[in-house]
């Protein structure tokens, strides 16, 4: 039997990257996966891929900087299954600049993206949770939620930083309102995928999505009093601060 046998996830930028490891690593664990991302090829491909494994995907084109579309998200979640064990708040951007020169309506999608989604989400995954007395939910936040790294990304850091803090935020207004209801991240250093390697040269010593799904995994499978909060992994070469 899998680990996550009849568990419901939204997973949210599940087309590439970490999210698509971390929706195919879920579905071989019997889990069903609500994958959310705008590019309906690749989450057909994800479908197609993961189509005899022990769960399911339902793949979800949305773009989660619309509230209408985490709102349909959600609807379909609740109408179809009654229940949510998990989301993921993975997908984000990382526009880099220096502050001479950042294009000011990049650095605002990024904020709006990586917090202002994560909380639309949230906030519909939380009410859902609440009835339920249980539930995970992890944001992906980055080693820039902790360090601001070389100084390059300041829209990067600033939207990373306030994720944590909204993690945190979340996390103990659960605890204070007695809810059974886990809140925390997982911060990675560098992965290989589109976000930081669109040439997709080789990279091999940097990490692969793969072992951000495994830290992932670890962070929903534990007992359900049980709340992992954050887990930072970076290969030893990266020097985060
Ligand atoms: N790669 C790294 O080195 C690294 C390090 C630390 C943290 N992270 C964090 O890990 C997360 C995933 O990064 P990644 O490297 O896997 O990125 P990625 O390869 O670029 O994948 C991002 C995913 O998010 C989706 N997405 C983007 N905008 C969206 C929107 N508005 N609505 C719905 N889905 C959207 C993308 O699909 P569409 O474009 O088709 O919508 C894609 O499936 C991000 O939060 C990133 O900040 C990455």
């Amino acid at each position: 039997m899998g680990k996550l046998e009849n568990k419901i996830a939204v997973i949210t930028g599940s087309g590439r990257g970490i999210g698509r490891a971390t929706a195919e690593l879920f579905v071989k664990e019997g889990c069903i996966v609500i994958a959310v991302s705008r590019t309906e090829k690749e989450l057909k491909e994800l479908e197609e891929k993961t189509k005899n494994k022990e769960g399911k995907i339902f793949p979800f084109k949305a773009d989660i900087t619309m509230k209408e579309d985490v709102d349909k998200i959600f609807d379909f979640v609740e109408n179809e299954f009654k229940k949510l064990d998990i989301l993921i708040n993975n997908a984000g951007v990382a526009p880099s600049g220096s502050i001479f020169d950042m294009d000011s309506e990049k650095f605002l999608y990024c904020l709006k993206l990586n917090i202002w989604s994560a909380f639309l989400c949230t906030q519909r995954a939380v009410r859902i949770m609440a009835k339920q007395n249980k539930g995970k939910i992890i944001n992906v936040g980055s080693v820039c939620s902790h360090w601001t790294g070389t100084g390059n990304a300041g829209a990067y850091a600033a939207s990373k930083y306030g994720l944590k803090g909204f993690t945190e935020a979340v996390m103990r207004e659960m605890q204070n309102r007695n809810l059974n209801i886990s809140v925390g991240m997982v911060c990675p250093g560098l992965v290989d995928t589109t976000l930081t390697n669109p040439e997709r040269e080789i990279k091999g010593n940097w990490l692969q999505p793969e072992t951000i799904a495994q830290a992932l995994i670890f962070a929903v499978t534990n007992p359900e009093d049980v709340n992992v909060y954050d887990m930072i992994i970076f290969p030893n070469w990266q020097k985060v601060w």
